[in-house]
Parts: C-alpha cells; structure tokens; sequence
C-alpha cells in the first residue's frame, strides 16, 4: 500500500531537497510538500513526483503547518510520515504530530533533542555521560556555576546550530565581558558547560522505534569550535573503517542508549560526543535528524551506498539493510580567510599529485563566490581509501595545500 508522506521544506534548500529527492523515488508514495515557495519553485525533475503542495508563509508556525498537513491528509487518505531535515524545525513538526496523531517525534521528544539543557538533564537522568551544564537567567547565577566547575566553560544558546554564539570562557574577566555582552534574562537564558578537554566526535545511528540498527562515526579534525575560534584553520572529518572494535565499545552503548532515553523514533540521529583526555567520554548532543557538513556523502562513499536512499526507505517503508563498509572516507574543508568573496584557489596541482587518486568528489570555492558565514568555508574535497591512515593522511595534505585566497 501507498505510504503518504509530507515534507516540510521551506525554502527548497539544496540541503534539503536531496533529501526530498530521496524520498520522491520510492515506489509507492505520495508525497507532499510544505513550502514558503508556491509550487511552481519546485524543481522540475521532482515536480512530476509530487502530489501535492501547500504553501504557508511560516513553517515554524505550528497551526499554519498543521492546516497544510491537514489539506494533504484529506486528500491523500491519511498520512504516515510527517519529515523535515531543517533542525530549526523538529518542534513545530512534533507538535503537528501530536496534533494530527502522525506517527514519529512527539513535541515532549523533540524538545529532548532541541533543548540542549533539557537534553543533558534527561542523559544525566539516566546514567549518560555528558558535560555539566547550567540554565542561566541571572548573572550572579553564571558567575556561582563558573566558580563551582572551575574555567574554563562554553556559553551558548539552549538550542543553537551551526556554533553559533557558542564561546569559550577562559576566566571571569571573559565571562563579565560575556554577560554584558548577552545578558542572560528569563526570556533568553544562557546554558553554559563545563568546557569539555579532549577530541570531538559524531555518531550517526539508523533508529527503527528508537532501537539503534546500525551506526557510524567520525573523527573531527579538530573541534569545530577550535574551527570557529581559527579563521585560518581548514576543517576535517574522517570516518574510519574500522569502527567496530572495543576502543568504540563504549561509545556504542551509550549512544544506543541516549537515543532510547530521550525518545528516539525512527529515522538517523547524528550525536556529537568528546573523548576526554582521560580517555572517559562526554555526549555533547543529539540531533534527531540526518547529520550536515557532507556527513550523508562521507558515509555513502565508505559503504558505497547511497545513505539518502537508505534514510527514505527507513523513514518511510521502516527497512534497512545493513551495508559492510568498504572504505575510509573523509572530507577535506576548504575556507578563506579575510575578505568577501573568493579571489583563486591556490595548490591544486600538488594536491592532485598527492591525493588526485583518492578525491571521489570535489566541490572548489569559484572565484566571487560570498564568504560562507560557517566554518565549513566555501568548499570542500571528498576522499576515501581501504586504508584508515592514508585517508587521514590525504586530508591534511589537502588542507595543508590548497588555500583559497579571498578579497
Ligand atoms: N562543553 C563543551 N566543551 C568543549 N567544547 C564544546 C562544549 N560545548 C560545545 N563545544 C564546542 O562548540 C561546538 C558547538 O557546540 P554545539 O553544542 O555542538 O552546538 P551546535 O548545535 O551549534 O553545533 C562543538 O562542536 C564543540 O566544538
Ligand atoms: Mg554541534
């Protein structure tokens, strides 16, 4: 039987509609789009997939999204999936589902995975590692944390994306200038953390019911907010192939774990956790949905399977096969530094001598291309090998190498 699916896609992002794509060729779905654009947006090799579209004008509202759902109900007989990739979104879309009784994500679950206080409550509830934290609407409540935990602390909005406004505190001259800065009040609390010392990780799980079927990790090269802090640093990511052995032994329970704790459905959670340099662990966060910064295509390559496919079909038919992985893969972040716009890409030469044969796929900064507001930079380079190290290895001659110079 048809499995009626509607995708909340406000702006018809790239980042999205390769998700949306993924899920238009399935067999046997009739898929509805939710969108601030009206129909005639929609891409044209995906328009002949979809069957219905409704446009609203705030995709955060929960009552304008519920209407649209509503509308494609009627029509389509029911629905099965409510799915939206943007984080920003995982709210509104748990409220629709508690509203309209679609299966998924409730509102009291989503908040677990968007409120980063709440979320670290539930983990700690529970037994699960993670930094300590505190919720602060007052000053003198910031300053009583930082002198019980010791700097130095992150300062960063409950329930932010992207290391945005996301800061390390290294003493209480740094936190005052903090504070007034963004003053924390009722209406805009500030959570701050423990500053976690060690390497920064992610974990990605497929989840049916919130039991964990498989999973994947990766290595970031270094923390992104060392990335953010660093405007010449060019960011890495590296999925090795060997992550089933017991130096990941603990990892692997207490993420299977933290997504059954704070509710996990179905779908792929892309947590991020630190090893501390004492070799314990800390989970950082968990997303409810499918990890960005090229993390779909790394982890496609290393088992040479499209994840996007497997993702839809998880979602929306509830199967999935585990693949063997093959590969290490990784991706090489290229980011200028000073300056607006993309002047050349310098080093390629030699990069292609050094690491042409294992570069699977390559998106380069164009010249006149606007600074990218994130760390990410303007590009990146994606490669993959049998071999962990020569993967790891090729990522820093690539970023050792090619520079892109900006004006
Ligand atoms: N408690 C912490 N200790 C050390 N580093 C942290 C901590 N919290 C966040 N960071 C750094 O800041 C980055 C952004 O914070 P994160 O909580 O992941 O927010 P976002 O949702 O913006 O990704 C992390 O990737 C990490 O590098
Ligand atoms: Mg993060």
């Amino acid at each position: 039987m048809a499995k009626n699916v509607i995708f909340v896609a406000p702006n018809l992002m790239p980042s999205t509609l390769v998700f949306v794509r993924a899920v238009a060729s399935l067999d046997h779905v009739n898929l509805g789009i939710i969108s601030h654009h009206p129909a005639t947006a929609i891409p044209a090799d995906l328009k002949p997939l979809v069957s219905a579209h409704y446009q609203i004008n705030n995709a955060l509202d929960v009552q304008q999204v519920a209407k649209a759902a509503r509308f494609m109900g009627a029509k389509f007989g029911g629905i099965d999936c409510l799915i939206g990739y943007l984080e920003e979104l995982q709210i509104t879309m748990g409220e629709v589902r508690d509203i309209l009784g679609i299966p998924g994500l409730g509102k009291e679950a989503s908040l677990n995975f968007r409120d980063k206080s709440r979320m670290k409550t539930v983990l700690r509830q529970h037994g699960l590692p993670c930094a300590h934290h505190a919720i602060v609407s007052q000053i003198s409540e910031a300053i009583k944390f930082c002198q019980e935990i010791g700097f130095p602390v992150v300062a960063k909005p409950p329930a932010g994306l992207g290391a945005r406004n996301t800061y390390q505190i290294n003493n209480l001259s740094e936190l005052k200038n903090y504070l007034t800065q963004h003053p924390p009040s009722a209406a805009v609390p500030a959570l701050l953390e423990e500053f976690v010392q060690g390497s920064e990780h992610s974990y990605e799980s497929m989840c049916r019911n919130g039991q964990t079927l498989w999973h994947s990790l990766t290595h970031y090269y270094p923390a992104p907010l060392e990335v953010m802090q660093n405007p010449w640093i060019q960011w890495c990511v590296l999925l090795p192939k060997e992550i089933d052995g017991p130096e990941y032994g603990d990892i692997r329970s207490v993420a299977a774990r933290a997504n059954q704790v704070l509710g996990m459905a179905t779908g792929l959670t892309h947590m991020e956790w630190f090893r501390r340099t004492d070799g314990s662990l800390a989970i950082s966060e968990v997303g409810a949905r499918p990890p960005g910064a090229q993390i779909m295509k790394i982890i496609s390559l290393a088992h040479d399977v499209d994840f996007y496919h497997s993702w839809a079909r998880l979602v929306v038919q509830g199967t999935f096969d585990s693949p063997p992985r093959k590969f290490a893969a990784g991706a090489a972040y290229l980011r200028g530094q000073k300056g607006g716009r993309v002047k050349a890409v310098h080093g390629l030469d030699q990069a292609q001598k050094e690491a042409g044969n294992l570069v699977v796929q390559a998106q380069l900064p164009k010249p006149g291309q606007v600074k990218s507001s994130s760390y990410e930079g303007e590009g990146y380079v994606l490669v993959r090998h049998e071999d962990t190290e020569v993967v790891k290895h090729a990522l820093k001659r690539l970023v050792t190498l090619i520079q892109v110079e900006m004006e």
